[in-house]
């Protein structure tokens, strides 16, 4: 197995992804930023808001000042917000407790807010050059292959056993700069030939040392048990119009789905909601329902019942102490966290096509 690492690096070097604007740096702040926007999203995704995001905030210490809520509106649309607020956290305590300088091995880097083992080793990596293996969803797939790793993934300690096979792949000590060739390697291998189903072995450049393509089923890789299920939910939204036709968003509770972002209130079922209507003085009878929205979260299926009615009075619907709320007329250039399905909504809403 001693030649799988020289194989990775040489095949990236010659057809893996270059020119990422990640990629050309070593700074942490930017490799950091790019690695937590990765997560859970997409790399053309990504391309549009990284630019953005780095135009805005070109520092770890501009970050760290800025306002949450800024933070969450330039978020909006890449969605798991958590990866915002936690983004935000850990600039402070950069600035704070590292004086600006993000820690420059894996384990301390870990320790800080939303950087996970693998995005630390990412960063150690990439930055530091640090002998150190990544493990995010797709290399487990090409190092479970590799290994016909039988263990159940599903598991804690199978995981941490594949962590450790993973580690051993690496040679007692590499340069820097095959290390980043290396951690890129291993994740373009796992974004392109060594996909979930067809996976194109016979141009993978490490086919001849893969225990599961030898048993002939790399399918098989990686064993795990509990599937992903994922609840549908009927969600019943409330939305006020003033009789200019402004809109009220409210922000939503710091814990939950959709924490601290702007959108309408909540009701479980369609008569909660309708209920909700006449207790506030508005007419049960008047109400627009619009067609339901459908949008996947990890964990659940939403079906978003949007249902408005006209608002009665002169003042604004009465809010919690610590809560906030608005009228919009438009959500362009609102600096406001907004789900990105209502966003989408009420930019059809108020400009439609
Ligand atoms: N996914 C996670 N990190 C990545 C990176 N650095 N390049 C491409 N895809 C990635």
């Amino acid at each position: 197995m001693a030649r799988f690492f020289g194989a990775v690096v040489d095949w990236q070097r010659q057809y893996g992804r270059h020119g990422l604007p990640w990629q050309g740096t070593r700074e942490p702040y930017r490799v950091w930023l790019s690695e937590i926007m990765l997560q859970q999203t997409q790399v053309a995704t990504v391309l549009t808001y990284y630019p953005r995001f780095l135009q805005r905030f070109p520092d770890v210490q501009s970050l760290s000042a800025a306002p949450v809520d800024e933070v969450l509106a330039l978020w909006s649309g890449l969605g798991y917000y958590s990866r915002a607020r936690n983004l935000h956290r850990c600039a402070q305590v950069v600035v704070e407790v590292h004086g600006g300088l993000f820690p420059e091995n894996a384990q301390a880097l870990q320790a800080l807010p939303g950087i996970g083992a693998s995005t630390a080793a990412a960063i150690a990596a990439f930055c530091f050059g640090e002998r150190i293996s990544i493990l995010d969803g797709n290399v487990r797939r090409v190092i479970s292959r590799l290994l016909a790793f039988e263990g159940d993934l599903a598991e804690a300690a199978q995981q941490r056993q594949l962590w450790n096979a993973a580690q051993a792949l690496l040679p007692p000590a590499p340069a820097p700069a095959e290390m980043v060739a290396y951690t890129q390697g291993l994740m373009d291998l796992g974004a392109s030939l060594c996909a979930r189903s067809r996976p194109r072995c016979g141009v993978c450049p490490v086919e001849s040392l893969c225990a599961a393509q030898a048993q002939g089923r790399p399918q098989a890789y990686p064993v795990r048990t509990r599937k992903l299920q994922r609840r549908a939910e009927d969600w019943w939204m409330l939305v006020w119009r003033r009789p200019d036709g402004a809109l009220w968003l409210a922000q939503r509770p710091v814990r939950g789905i959709w924490s601290g972002l702007h959108a309408f209130a909540v009701f479980g079922s369609r008569e909660d909601l309708l209920r909700a209507v006449t207790d506030q003085g508005g007419r049960e009878g008047a109400v627009l329902e619009h067609p339901v929205l459908r949008h996947s979260l990890t964990h659940r299926e939403l079906f978003l019942h949007l249902v408005e009615g006209l608002w009665p009075h002169a003042a604004d619907p009465v809010m919690g102490p610590d809560e906030a709320g608005c009228w919009v007329g438009r959500v362009d250039g609102l600096t406001m966290g907004i789900p990105a399905p209502l966003r989408a909504w009420l930019e059809r809403r108020f400009d439609p096509a």
